[in-house]
């Protein structure tokens, strides 16, 4: 089913809104499962597709996986006996899927997992992976669209990143688990998400330390147990929540946060005009002076997320002034530019900077999502324009928001999702 949504702009938002899990630490923990010959039971997962489709990846390698929406419980059952591989279908859906070839290598010495395709926002490649993956004894074999890894016992190993890539870190990690001896990764990614995938692995008698530091140690160990863990809340959805009170000039109260996770976000809220309230567990977050013009870099945490760099665009499209975003992180991820374009933004792009000369208003127009955090920015950009906005290609925001209409209608939003049975 294809569909639309459909929002009438000019509402200022207001109300609480309850952030979910955090979608990039539900997806490593979830093949980190595969480590353990038993069962896992992992809390607050949101049902997201991305969700449901490395449920299908991990049922296909022979776990077993039950969802409970209602109580967002995950159980997954990895008792074996597992397949080697992941199928191509799933893997070329999803770049998460490639997640699985660590944990499957340390569990059962071999892993055929197809290529992952690059995407809107980049080539993604996967060096980094294949580097610690080889340097702790893993043979690699590229033909046909497929990698193939295959080792008999992995060993410990110093493993230096040349980027803090967050996939490389935690495949390298989950493959370290079971290694003989100790691995080390240098310049490790820091992100929350690869603490919470190391405090997951601990939870089943893992050894690693370090996780949200650029160094990381993991002890091998001879075997994984059983666990019932919790994810931490979803930084990324917090901030686009964040973001949709301050390009409407509302007042909404973000529950289910933790402040520390969005530093670079809450900084740049606040030079923007914004007033911004931490409490434990929870941001309060208004607008009602102009939206100020301030220059985003995206980095690797803790610098300002990559993720949270085009729903920023979109409230900045607004401010008075002009800003520039530069994005170091991924080498294609201004899609969203020409759609906001279309609704009267006026955004210059040279090389990885866009100039945002901030405009008094936007207009509705049909737009096209071109990944889920454009999906977020264009919704964004047409909850504070004047008249009708339609978003189409709105699987990509399925990919990473459950109910995303409804909660932003719950916060007083005109928004409305329009199913097209085409
Ligand atoms: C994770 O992707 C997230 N996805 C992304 O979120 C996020 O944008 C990204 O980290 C950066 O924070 C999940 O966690 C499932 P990377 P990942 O490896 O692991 C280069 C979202 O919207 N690189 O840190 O794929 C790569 O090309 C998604 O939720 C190599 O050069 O990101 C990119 O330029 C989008 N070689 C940069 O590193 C490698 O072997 C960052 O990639 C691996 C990566």
């Amino acid at each position: 089913m294809s569909g639309i949504i459909s929002i009438e702009g000019g509402v200022p938002l207001q109300g609480r809104i309850r952030v979910e899990g955090a979608k990039n630490a539900c997806l490593p923990i979830m093949a980190a499962s595969l480590l353990c010959a038993g069962e896992v039971t992992l809390r607050e997962i949101p049902a997201l597709e991305d969700v449901f489709n490395m449920c299908k990846v991990l049922e296909a390698l022979g776990a077993k996986t039950k969802y409970d929406a209602a109580q967002k419980k995950l159980i997954i059952n990895s008792e074996g006996p597992l397949q080697t591989e992941a199928p191509y279908e799933l893997v070329r859906k999803m770049r998460a899927s490639f997640l699985v070839i660590g944990p499957l290598l340390a569990r059962i010495g071999r892993a055929r997992v197809s290529l992952p395709g690059g995407c809107a926002i980049g080539i993604r490649p996967i060096d980094l992976h294949l580097k610690g993956l080889k340097a702790m004894g893993a043979e690699v074999i590229i033909g046909h669209g497929f990698i193939e890894t295959v080792s008999n016992r992995l060993c410990g190993e110093r493993i230096y990143l040349d980027f803090p890539s967050v996939g490389a870190t935690e495949n390298i990690m989950m493959a370290a688990a079971l290694a003989e001896g100790i691995t080390v990764i240098e310049n490790a990614a820091e992100e929350p998400e690869v603490v919470d995938l190391a405090r997951f692995i601990n939870s089943m008698g893992g050894r690693v330390s370090g996780a949200g530091t650029d160094t990381i140690r993991i002890h091998g160990v001879s075997s994984l147990n059983c666990t019932d863990y919790t994810i931490i809340p979803d930084r990324i959805e917090a901030g686009t929540f964040m973001l949709s009170a301050a390009i409407t000039g509302g007042e909404v109260t973000v529950e289910n946060v933790i402040p520390t996770h969005l530093t670079p976000l809450l900084a740049k809220l606040r030079e923007a005009g914004c007033q911004v309230v931490e409490e434990e567990g929870l941001i309060h977050i208004s607008r009602t002076g102009p939206i100020r013009a301030v220059d985003i870099k995206t980095l690797p945490y803790p610098g300002f997320p990559t993720d949270l760099q085009s729903p920023m665009m979109a409230l900045l499209t607004y401010a008075k002034g002009t800003s520039v975003i530069t994005e170091t992180v991924f080498e294609n991820r201004f899609m969203h530019v020409d759609e906001l374009r279309r609704m009267g933004a006026q955004i210059k792009i040279e090389s990885n900077c866009a100039v945002v000369s901030g405009r008094e208003k936007l207009y509705g127009a049909p737009v096209k999502a071109t990944d889920l955090r454009a999906g977020a920015a264009l919704v964004l950009a047409g909850l504070a324009a004047q008249g009708r906005t339609d978003v189409s290609a709105i699987y990509h925001i399925d990919r990473g928001y459950s109910n995303f209409t409804e909660k932003l209608a719950s916060l007083g939003a005109k928004i409305k999702r329009i199913e097209q049975p085409w």
